[in-house]
C-alpha cells in the first residue's frame, strides 16, 4: 500500500512539475519580481504581452534580445513609464520564458 502512495506522489510531483516548468524558470530568472501572469505589476501582465505579440513568431527572438539588454535608453517605452533593466539570466532561459509567455492567453 505504502508503495502505491509513494508512486502516486511521485507521479503527481512529476506531472505538476512539468506543467509549471516555465513558470518556475520565470521565477528563477527573476521575471516574476516585476511581472505577473494576469495583472500589471512593475511591468505588463504576461497575458497582455502574449495578446500583443503571440500572433507573430518572429517576436520571440526580438523580445529575447530586448529582455536581455533591457529597454533601450532614449527609445519610447511600450507599456508605460517604467523601463526594464538589463537581465542577468542566460538568453536561452529568457527565450524559454518568452516562449511560455506566448502560450498565455
Ligand atoms: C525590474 C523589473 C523587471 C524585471 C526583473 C523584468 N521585467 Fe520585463 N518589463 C519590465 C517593464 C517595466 C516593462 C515595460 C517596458 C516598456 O514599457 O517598454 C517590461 C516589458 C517586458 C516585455 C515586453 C517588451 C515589449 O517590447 O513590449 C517582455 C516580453 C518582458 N518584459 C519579459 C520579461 C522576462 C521574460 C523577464 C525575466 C527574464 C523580465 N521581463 C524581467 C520590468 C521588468
Amino acid at each position: 500500500m505504502e508503495k502505491y502512495i509513494f508512486l502516486a506522489l511521485f507521479l503527481l510531483t512529476f506531472v505538476s512539475g512539468a506543467v509549471h516548468a516555465d513558470q518556475t524558470l520565470a521565477m528563477q530568472s527573476g521575471c516574476l519580481g516585476c511581472h505577473k501572469v494576469d495583472a500589471k505589476l512593475v511591468g505588463p501582465a504576461f497575458k497582455d504581452v502574449a495578446a500583443k505579440y503571440a500572433a507573430d513568431p518572429s517576436e520571440i527572438d526580438r523580445l529575447t534580445s530586448k529582455v536581455k539588454a533591457g529597454s533601450t535608453p532614449g527609445e519610447p517605452l511600450v507599456w508605460g513609464s517604467v523601463a526594464m533593466p538589463p537581465n542577468m539570466a542566460p538568453p536561452e532561459k529568457i527565450k524559454q520564458v518568452i516562449e511560455w509567455v506566448m502560450t498565455l492567453q
